[in-house]
């Protein structure tokens, strides 16, 4: 058994969906999530740039002792995952993609979309990982960039994110006929509602959420999983968006946790 908490950190609210799941799947686990607020989006930032940012996140983190931290962003897994790694080999460091990636093969699919931010697109870890799999599989791959922004602003539901929503995938969609989407940003299951009504039959994948199966798997083979916490959850922020807090607040309703305002140095 193991009571410390499970280091998350993301841009800014996407990975709050993989801690959703976490609560799902590991409800015992406890929680300290970093959302970098005031420098989101990461997608349209450059490699270097996307790395500096994550290792003083994981810095601060690990000065919190978790047992194991995860990257829930693509944008960072994509470019920062070994570096991370190396920084810091004895904590479990799980990026989001390749969790997502075996689940996919592992269901035998054969015609499959990526949507992500440009930055994820751009690294073509998931064509890449998906082909090192399964020489065969069709991967068709689509970078959103204004679909973060607009989560991290509130427009999840209505007309502004469908529009913005079928402007990038009528035609993507409508060219490749694919059978299953993968969403390669931990933004988008919050946007899963409008894909499935206008993509119906359209099978999702969601980054967010294979990563905590993997979580588990680590934990239980390591005899690490917490039992009776006490501890409360914590929630940091770079800066505290109104949006932030009101996200936090839909999503975990009922259980208890802080909201902070923590500045990294830059
Ligand atoms: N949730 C992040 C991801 O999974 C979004 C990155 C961004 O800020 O653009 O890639």
């Amino acid at each position: 058994m193991d009571n410390r908490p499970i280091g998350f950190f993301d841009s800014g609210l996407g990975g709050l969906t993989s801690v959703q799941e976490l609560h799902r799947l590991l409800p015992e686990e406890k929680v300290i999530y970093y959302g970098d607020t005031a420098r989101t989006p990461y997608g349209s930032k450059s490699p270097e740039t996307i790395r500096r940012f994550a290792t003083q996140i994981v810095d601060y983190l690990v000065s919190k002792n978790p047992k194991m931290i995860i990257i829930a962003c693509n944008t960072v897994t994509s470019w920062a995952l070994d570096s991370l790694r190396d920084r810091y080999p004895d904590i479990p460091i799980l990026g989001v993609i390749r969790p997502t990636v075996r689940k996919v093969v592992e269901d035998g699919c054969k015609k499959v979309g990526v949507i992500a931010t440009k930055a994820t697109i751009g690294s073509d870890v998931y064509g890449k990982s998906l082909k090192a799999l399964d020489p065969d599989i069709e991967v068709h791959s689509l970078a959103c960039p204004a679909i973060v922004p607009l989560v991290e602003e509130g427009f999840i539901d209505g007309e502004i994110m469908e529009l913005t929503v079928r402007h990038y995938m009528d035609d993507f969609v409508r060219t490749n006929q694919f059978d299953d989407l993968i969403l390669g940003c931990t933004h988008y299951p919050l946007i899963a509602g409008h894909l499935n009504k206008l993509y119906p039959g359209i099978r999702l994948y969601n980054s967010s959420a294979e990563v905590i199966h993997e979580a588990k798997d680590i934990l239980t083979a390591r005899d690490m999983l917490a039992s009776g916490s006490e501890l409360t959850d914590r929630y940091y922020a770079s800066d505290l968006s109104d949006n932030f807090i009101s996200m936090t607040d839909l999503l975990f309703s009922g259980t208890d946790f802080k909201i902070k305002f923590v500045k990294l140095e830059d």
